[in-house]
């Protein structure tokens, strides 16, 4: 749960971006292999089916090393295609310039979340660490976007169902009126 002083500072972040001609958006999990990269192909085609992918980069990374290479989970991958999306990303992990490179830097959970913070070079950076469930409609019940790695198909699904509403409001908030 964010409190308000959470909320305020979310709000006024996304203010700041939303009349830039560029913004650059950098999705975080553990592995980088099933969340980060699934939020990575479906933040893409949110923004090119609004015909506004030119204003965004967007890329994902994993705040570990166990994967670095690979392309997503097999089991990720599809169940993203069934959705329509084609996961091609190859998985890196996260490093102090993307806080530079990044205007925000999207983590899936609490763990990912103080992992970051770890990373972050100054605490200006820091401040660009926002939760990917804050954005999602059934947020209520989540605070957090599942890991599925050790779950079955359901997993996979709730990520995606959760993704989908997430990218959705988070595009919504950042798209320019
Ligand atoms: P992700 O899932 O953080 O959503 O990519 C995981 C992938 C791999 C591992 C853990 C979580 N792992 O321990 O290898």
């Amino acid at each position: 749960m964010v409190n308000l002083n959470d909320d305020h500072r979310l709000a006024k972040l996304i203010k700041s971006l939303r009349d830039k001609d560029k913004i650059k958006i950098l999705f975080v999990c553990l592995g980088n292999i099933c969340r980060s990269p699934a939020a990575e192909g479906v933040m893409k085609a949110v923004v090119e089916s609004a015909g506004d992918s030119g204003r965004f980069e967007i890329d994902s990374a994993g705040t570990g090393n166990y994967h670095i290479g690979d392309l997503p989970d097999r089991r990720m991958r599809i169940h993203a295609q069934r959705r329509g999306y084609n996961l091609t990303h190859i998985c890196r992990q996260v490093r102090p310039s993307d806080f530079e490179e990044f205007d925000l830097i999207v983590a899936m959970d609490a763990s990912n979340r103080r992992n970051l913070q770890l990373v972050a070079p100054t605490p200006e950076a820091e401040e660009k660490i926002i939760m990917m469930a804050d954005f999602a409609d059934l947020a209520t019940k989540y605070d957090h976007i599942p890991d599925p790695y050790y779950e079955g198909a359901e997993g996979f699904e709730l990520v995606l169902d959760l993704l989908e509403s997430a990218c959705d409001n988070l595009y919504q908030q950042l798209k320019k009126y």
